[in-house]
């Protein structure tokens, strides 16, 4: 079960990832959190690993190192995590292909993966879409003027609207870093689901909680479970749990 993580800049994939993935391995499932973001890897900050030893980057590099060997545990989740590594980001060339036959070799062990891609289109990651089943995009609708927001939707969910149509994947939307449960994310959630018949799966309010928890390097779930951010992700987990259960 490959999900990958799409949206735009800091809109929150990164946190989106690290979250589900402690939610599905806290619920028993064998995950993987996984960074495609291969240029700008920064998932392990999330999970509180400074540097890692072996990273994907150090697979790209030595193809007879174990897969395993690189993979890193989540003490208190259990979530398993295939990091980059930031310090590599900017020298090393890895191929899409590369990412694939990776995720080939783990897909078995790991019933549940969640991917983290690189900001808009990602361009670099489209093989990685081949594989997937899952689309979950994560907008941050604040950053249009509510009178532009048909507009800001239109762009940016039919942007991500059309990767998952040519992988036939299905799509997910996730509303993030939304503050006062503004009048208006009703009728935004309405108008995603009538206009583009894509589900809105969960809302994350903006929560000091949640940059507490990257400052801190433990995902909010485990970090503040009983933030409203957290209670955010348990929903969001428990609708997918539904949506997975019947291709796990
Ligand atoms: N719900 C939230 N409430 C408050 N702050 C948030 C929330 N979600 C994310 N953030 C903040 O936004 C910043 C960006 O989040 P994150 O790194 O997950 O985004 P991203 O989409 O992965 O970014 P990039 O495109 O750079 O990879 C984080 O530093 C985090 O503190
Ligand atoms: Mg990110």
């Amino acid at each position: 079960m490959i999900t990958v993580i799409t949206g735009a800049g800091g809109v929150g994939k990164t946190t989106v990832v690290a979250n589900l993935a402690v939610y599905f391995a806290l619920r028993g499932y064998n995950t993987l959190a996984f960074d495609g973001n291969v240029k700008l890897p920064n998932l392990n900050y999330h999970f509180g690993i400074e540097a890692p030893q072996y990273s994907i980057h150090s697979l790209a590099a030595n193809p007879t190192l174990s897969i395993e060997g690189a993979v890193y545990q989540h003490r208190s989740s259990g979530a398993h995590i295939l990091a980059g590594d930031p310090s590599l980001g900017h020298i090393t060339n890895i191929s899409p292909s590369f990412l694939r036959s990776v995720l080939r070799k783990v897909r078995n062990k790991y019933p549940v993966i969640f991917i983290d891609c690189s900001s808009g289109i990602p361009l670099d990651d489209l093989k990685i879409f081949e594989m997937a089943s899952y689309q979950i995009v994560v907008l941050e609708i604040e950053r249009a003027p509510i009178k532009s927001l048909p507009m800001f939707l239109e762009s940016e969910v039919q942007t991500f609207e059309a990767l998952g149509l040519r992988f036939n994947i299905d799509t997910f939307v996730v509303l993030n870093k939304v503050r006062n449960l503004m009048k208006t994310t009703g009728s935004v959630v309405e108008y995603i689901e009538d206009n583009f018949g894509i589900p809105v799966i969960g809302i994350i309010p903006y929560d000091g909680a949640i940059v507490e928890s990257i400052q801190f390097g433990e995902p909010v779930l485990t970090y503040l479970p009983r933030s409203k951010a957290a209670n955010a992700f348990k929903s969001i987990g428990e609708l997918l749990e539904g949506v997975f259960e019947e291709h796990i």
